[in-house]
């Protein structure tokens, strides 16, 4: 388009708007992913990634959660360009210190040694951040979750930034309003937004995240509260871990019924079920586990096309912690 040599400037000019217009109406930037990027140039990507997965949560089924959750923190942070992988040096600062990924992000090197099996088969074709989209995809899909078809072509960033880390990622102690000005910023609607945070199905979280709720809430069971601070002190034990959901190795809308009887691990997990706007989401996901996992495959698909970088932006690194 751009060495197009205009006949008639005002279809040069109609075609430029659309090609713009088009993807804004459409509230995308993804026009240049697609599902057979690497048919060509990589054609066992896919499957490389997918077995890698598999593996890694067979020997331990957490994994899974902790790759979904890089891949969240990557895309909302200025799209999904693999910035967080990028390793703090001297003289660079990167997004692995700021306050939601410090001391929890985890399996970097899972992505690392996918990396380096695809840069064995295909060299300098696959970027980091497809393996970070497709690897979230194959975790949810390993614990038994949806699945969904992630685009791919997206590249990686040469750049990443703290202070975006900081304050687009959501924190635990948020209030309801505040989670959907955060996910609304992304694009969201409170649908997806209750839909995504369904990713809490898996995995575990930290006492610090949740010292607070158990200790000053009043929207949470007692017994709950109960057993976890026998685990959770009022000082010490930061890093003794919680399940976020009553079946923190499956993929299911246990969530959802947790959420319903006060058993929400995080206080911004209760959020959404405490009289609130997003309680019916709540009721309809926990009585209908096909509608969840039909918004949530929809939700990931549309958080994994934000703002990719494509064409000739960016580069593809050869090694995901560094850029080339
Ligand atoms: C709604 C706003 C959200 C907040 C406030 C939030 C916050 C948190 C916190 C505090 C933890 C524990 C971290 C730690 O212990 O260091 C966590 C874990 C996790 N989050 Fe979220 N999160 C949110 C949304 C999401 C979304 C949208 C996804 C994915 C779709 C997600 C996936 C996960 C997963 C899988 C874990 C467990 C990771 C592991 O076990 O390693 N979260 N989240
Ligand atoms: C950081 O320093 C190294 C070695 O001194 C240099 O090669 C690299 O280009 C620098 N990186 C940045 C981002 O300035
Ligand atoms: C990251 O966590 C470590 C260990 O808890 C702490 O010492 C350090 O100050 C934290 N860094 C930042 C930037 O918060
Ligand atoms: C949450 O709020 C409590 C009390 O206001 C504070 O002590 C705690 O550090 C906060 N936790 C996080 C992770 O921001």
């Amino acid at each position: 388009m751009r060495t197009a040599i205009p006949s008639s400037v005002h279809i040069n000019v109609a075609f430029t708007l659309s090609c713009l217009l088009f993807p804004l109406l459409f509230g995308m930037s993804s026009a240049q992913l697609s599902a057979t990027f690497y048919s060509k140039s990589c054609p066992n990507a896919l499957s490389i990634i997918k077995s890698a997965v598999k593996s890694a949560v067979q020997t331990e089924a957490r994994m899974g959660a902790s790759l979904l959750r890089i891949h969240f923190h990557d895309c909302f942070v200025n799209g999904c360009d693999a910035s967080i992988l990028l390793d703090d040096t001297a003289n660079f600062t990167g997004e692995q210190t700021a306050r939601p990924n410090n001391k929890s992000i985890r399996g970097l090197n899972v992505i690392d040694n996918i990396k380096a099996q695809l840069e064995k088969s295909c060299p300098g074709i696959v970027s980091c951040a497809d393996v970070v989209a497709v690897a979230a995809r194959d975790s949810v899909v390993a614990l038994g979750g949806p699945s969904w078809n992630v685009l791919v072509g997206r590249r990686d960033s040469t750049t990443a930034s703290l202070s975006a880390a900081n304050s687009n990622i959501p924190g635990p102690n948020f209030t309801l309003s505040q989670l959907k000005s955060s996910f609304s910023n992304q694009g969201f609607s409170e649908r997806e937004m209750v839909a995504l945070s369904g990713g809490h199905s898996i995995g575990k979280a930290r006492c610090t995240t949740f010292r607070s709720r158990i200790y000053n809430d009043n929207n949470i069971n007692a017994a709950f509260s109960k057993s976890l601070q026998a685990n959770c002190p009022q000082s010490g034990g930061d890093n003794n871990l919680a399940s976020l959901d009553t079946s923190p190795t499956s993929f299911d809308n246990a969530y959802f019924k947790d959420l319903q009887s006060q058993k929400g691990l995080l206080h911004s997990d209760q959020e959404l079920f405490n009289g609130g706007s997003t309680n019916s989401v709540v009721n309809s996901y926990s009585s209908n586990p096909s509608t969840f996992s039909a918004d949530f495959a929809n939700a990931m698909l549309k958080m994994s096309n934000l703002n990719p970088l494509t064409g000739t932006s960016g580069q593809i690194r050869k090694n995901c912690g560094k850029t080339n």
